[in-house]
C-alpha cells in the first residue's frame, strides 16, 4: 500500500519509500513513456462527483430539414405527455445544437442571438432514456458539440420533484436545463445583463420547440421549479442561475 506525499511522489507504507527500481528508462523509453502520457491527457476521460465517465461525442448536426419554420410554428404546441421510448443520441445532439449550437465559419457563433455576442447561456442534460449514452447529467460545450459527464445515474424524478412535483417531466426521456452566467454579459452590459440573459433563455427555449416540431418530438419550457434544489442536483455554481427546464421527449 502506498501513499502520496507532499511532491506528490509515491511513499510506502508509514513514510518508508520503496527501493527504487533497478529498471531506468533510456532516451527511447523516455520518449515513449511522454507520448503515452500525452496521449492519456488527451483522452477524454472526465472526472465527475467522483466518477470518472467518459466525455460524449455528438453526431453532426443536420442543417437542413423537411418541415418548413412556418409550419413547426403552426404545429408548436406544448407537450407533456410523453411514450415510453427513448431518444437516440443524434435526437439529443440536434436538439441540443438547437439551443446553443455552433453555426459560425469565421466566429464560433451561434443558433440563438445574444447580446454582444458573449453567449451567457448554458445546458445541461439530465439523461434517463437516451440509446447510446448512460444515464445521468451532463454538460453540452457548443465548441466540441460533446457532453461533459458531471454525474451517474438517473435523475428525472429529482428533477420532476425540484420542479414543483411536476411528475409528468419524469417520463420525458431528457430534460434539458438552460442556465445563465450573468457575469459573461454583465461584463459589457453592467445591470442591463440580467434581462438580457432573460431573454436569451427565451431565444434558446424556442429553438428547442422548434426543432422538436421538427423531429417529431415534443417539449415545455418549465419555469416553475426550486433554484436551489435545481443547483443542488446539476452542481451549479452560485454565478450561474436556472432559467428553464425543458423535458424532451416523443410525444404520446
Ligand atoms: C415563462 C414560462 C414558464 C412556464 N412554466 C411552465 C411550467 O412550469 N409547467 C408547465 O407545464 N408549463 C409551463 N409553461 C408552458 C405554458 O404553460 C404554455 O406555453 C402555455 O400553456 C401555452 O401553451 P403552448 O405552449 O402549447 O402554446 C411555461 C411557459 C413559459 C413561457
Amino acid at each position: 500500500m502506498s501513499a502520496t506525499n507532499d511532491n506528490g511522489r509515491a511513499e510506502g507504507r508509514l513514510g518508508v519509500r520503496p527501493a527504487p527500481s533497478p529498471v531506468r528508462a533510456d532516451g527511447r523509453q523516455w520518449a515513449l513513456i511522454i507520448v503515452l502520457v500525452l496521449l492519456a491527457a488527451s483522452a477524454t476521460a472526465e472526472t465527475g462527483k467522483g466518477t470518472t465517465m467518459t466525455t460524449i461525442a455528438l453526431p453532426p448536426p443536420r442543417t437542413d430539414g423537411s418541415l418548413a419554420v412556418e409550419a413547426a410554428l403552426a404545429r408548436r404546441r406544448s407537450v407533456r405527455n410523453f411514450a415510453d421510448r427513448p431518444l437516440s443520441l443524434a435526437q439529443l445532439g440536434q436538439i441540443l445544437w438547437a439551443a446553443q449550437g455552433i453555426t459560425g465559419n469565421r466566429w464560433p457563433m451561434r443558433t440563438a442571438p445574444s447580446a454582444g455576442a458573449l453567449y451567457p447561456l448554458e445546458v445541461l442534460v439530465v439523461a434517463g432514456q437516451v440509446n447510446g449514452l448512460a444515464d445521468g447529467i451532463y454538460r453540452y460545450r457548443p465548441g466540441k458539440h460533446d457532453l461533459r459527464p458531471f454525474e451517474t445515474g438517473d435523475h428525472r424524478e429529482t428533477m420532476a420533484r425540484a420542479a414543483l412535483g411536476q411528475g409528468w417531466m419524469a417520463q420525458a426521456p431528457v430534460t434539458l436545463a438552460i442556465t445563465g452566467i450573468t457575469a459573461r454579459t454583465a461584463a459589457k452590459y453592467g445591470r442591463r445583463a440580467e434581462r438580457y440573459v432573460y431573454m436569451e433563455a427565451g431565444h434558446a427555449a424556442q429553438n428547442v420547440y422548434l426543432q422538436a416540431q421538427a423531429d417529431g418530438l415534443g417539449t415545455t419550457a418549465v419555469g416553475a421549479f426550486r433554484d436551489n434544489a435545481v443547483r443542488a442536483l446539476l452542481g451549479l455554481s452560485e454565478d450561474e442561475t436556472p432559467l428553464y427546464l425543458m423535458p424532451v421527449g416523443v410525444p404520446r
